[in-house]
């Protein structure tokens, strides 16, 4: 018996026809601008060195980092995310050398500022977890039961220093990552007293605490021993990303940003629909390295998926992505 359609039968097919056809009713489309490149600067190195888990991607000399800032640049990136990796012997329980202007951080800021000016976006990452010699993002108290705990409100004003350490460094941007509560609003406080007015802040507002991070804890020496679940969200709930996504607009927050970004797009696109100012997703280490590794082993094509796992998170609704392809995928962007 012959197939009987409905007429007219409903015929998507017709717009998939040829690349012209399929390139003139594209919704998503990738740009370099799109992209903001995390990259690792250490204290005590002579040369880049490459992170093992992270292949292609480097903790950085000074001056190899403005080399490649140089490169993301050339490729049509408009910012750069940077993280600090101190000498092991600087590290200290409340981490003071994050705001110390001779901390490789913030050196690092200004020889990129002094380099490029306004060429680029300077983003600093505001977090004391690769300063500490515990690892984690805040200081450490005893509550009265002899319990350890990682104390949000006294590591409040160290993110205040640091944060202005490095908008005096020259950073455009700062990111606070460490999802302690009510952080956004100190920072901005400290800022705007400062005379820091028109340096912005992006919050890492939706951060879970996820396993996804593995790689990036080599990236930085972490010192971590255990977990950050007392202050990053647990990944089984997704109303609190909303709530932590407004109270960080209402603090001050100029940009917003979901983390992990592949395993939490449903929490991208939630955000993309509530959200006033722009919505940055983080593809963290642990979703570079997967497709990295799967590449390397001839089991994906690793150019393929690196371009459609952006342009998933694209269409789910960032703005922004924060990717370590972020040159590669620029690069091809631009044939
Ligand atoms: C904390 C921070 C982390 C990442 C970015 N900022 C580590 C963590 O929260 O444990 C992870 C980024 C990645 O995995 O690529 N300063």
């Amino acid at each position: 018996m012959a197939f009987s359609a409905p007429y007219p039968m409903f015929r998507p097919r017709r717009l998939r026809t040829s690349p012209s056809m399929r390139s003139l009713v594209a919704e998503t489309h990738l740009h370099p601008t799109d992209f903001i490149y995390p990259l690792f600067v250490a204290d005590g190195i002579t040369a880049p060195r490459e992170i093992g888990a992270m292949p292609g991607q480097y903790q950085h000399t000074i001056s190899s980092l403005v080399d490649i800032v140089g490169e993301s640049i050339e490729a049509g990136i408009a910012c750069v995310d940077l993280f600090g990796v101190p000498r092991d012997d600087d590290k200290t329980a409340d981490g003071s050398i994050a705001w110390d202007p001779e901390g490789i951080l913030n050196r690092a800021i200004t020889a990129l500022r002094e380099t490029y000016g306004n060429q680029i976006q300077i983003m600093a990452d505001t977090c004391l977890d690769e300063f500490t010699d515990h690892g984690h993002c805040g200081v450490l108290n005893t509550d009265r039961f002899g319990q350890t705990v990682v104390d949000n409100d006294a590591t409040l004003p160290l993110y205040e220093q640091m944060a202005v350490a490095q908008a005096d460094a020259g950073a455009h941007i700062v990111s606070p990552s460490g999802m302690m509560d009510g952080q956004i609003a100190a920072i901005r406080r400290a800022l705007d007293e400062a005379g820091h007015h028109d340096v912005a802040i992006m919050a890492y507002s939706a951060k879970y605490a996820s396993a996804f991070y593995g790689p990036f804890r080599e990236a930085v020496g972490s010192s971590l021993e255990g977990d950050r679940r007392t202050y990053q969200q647990d990944p089984a709930n997704a109303r609190e990303s909303l709530q932590e996504i407004e109270q960080d607009i209402a603090e001050g927050a100029d940009f917003v940003m979901v983390k992990p970004a592949g395993p939490a797009l449903d929490i991208v696109a939630q955000a993309k629909a509530i959200s006033p100012v722009p919505v940055a997703a983080y593809q963290v280490s642990g979703e570079y390295s997967m497709i990295h590794a799967a590449g390397a082993n001839g089991w994906i094509d690793q150019q393929a998926v690196m371009m459609e796992s952006l342009l998933g998170i694209k269409r789910a609704g960032a703005d922004l992505i924060l990717t370590y392809f972020a040159l590669a995928a620029a690069r091809s962007l631009q044939g």
